[in-house]
């Protein structure tokens, strides 16, 4: 488990390469949500069109983020901050990150799925610009009986302006 991160600590986000996968799975643990082995981080990362960003701090790793940008697109696979680092700006960070290197890669659209039920990432990304634009209903599964509504997020990442006379 992350030791309490100290508020105010300061913090790095590098490119994420293959070696960072071990690292980047064991945050996975640090959520309530879907842990993911060490193996299944490095297969994204290791596909040509994806990209991972890392945040470190305190010595330690503190969150990830993973995404993917085909035909001028992007999608966010994956996003989190250790409990422990969680408010301190480390997942925005992470996202207004990805967000730029997408628009370098020439995505112009960034999708991604969040549970309904989820208000920290909703508010997240609700404050970075997506709206809704889709649901798919009983998507993730929180127990043998219960489900939760993914939603689909959007987010134009080229932002058109009009030079005035
Ligand atoms: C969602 C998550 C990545 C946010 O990471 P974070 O580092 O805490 O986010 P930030 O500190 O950058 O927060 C930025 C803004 O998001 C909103 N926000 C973040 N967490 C929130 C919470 N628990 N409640 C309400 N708003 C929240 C706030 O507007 C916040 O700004 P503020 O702190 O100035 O009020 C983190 O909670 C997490 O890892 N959750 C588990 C995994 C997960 O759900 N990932 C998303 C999958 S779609």
């Amino acid at each position: 488990m992350t030791p309490p991160v100290q508020s105010g600590t300061e913090f790095t986000i590098d490119d994420a390469d293959l070696s960072s996968a071990p690292l980047m799975a064991a945050l996975t643990e640090t959520t309530s949500g879907e842990s993911w082995d060490s193996e299944s981080v490095a297969n994204i990362l290791a596909l040509p069109r994806s990209f991972g960003l890392i945040a470190h701090g305190a010595g330690q790793p503190l969150g990830f983020l993973l995404a993917q940008c085909a035909a001028g697109e992007s999608e966010i696979i994956n996003l989190v901050v250790a409990p422990a680092a969680r408010r301190q700006g480390i997942g925005g960070a992470l996202l207004a990150g990805a967000m730029a290197r997408a628009r370098g890669m020439a995505a112009q659209i960034m999708f991604l799925e969040v549970a309904d039920d989820n208000a920290a990432a909703r508010a997240l990304y609700d404050r970075q610009g997506f709206a809704q634009v889709g649901r798919r209903p009983d998507y993730y599964r929180r127990d043998p009986v219960n489900y939760v509504d993914a939603l689909i997020l959007r987010c134009e990442l080229i932002t058109q302006g009009k030079i005035s006379a």
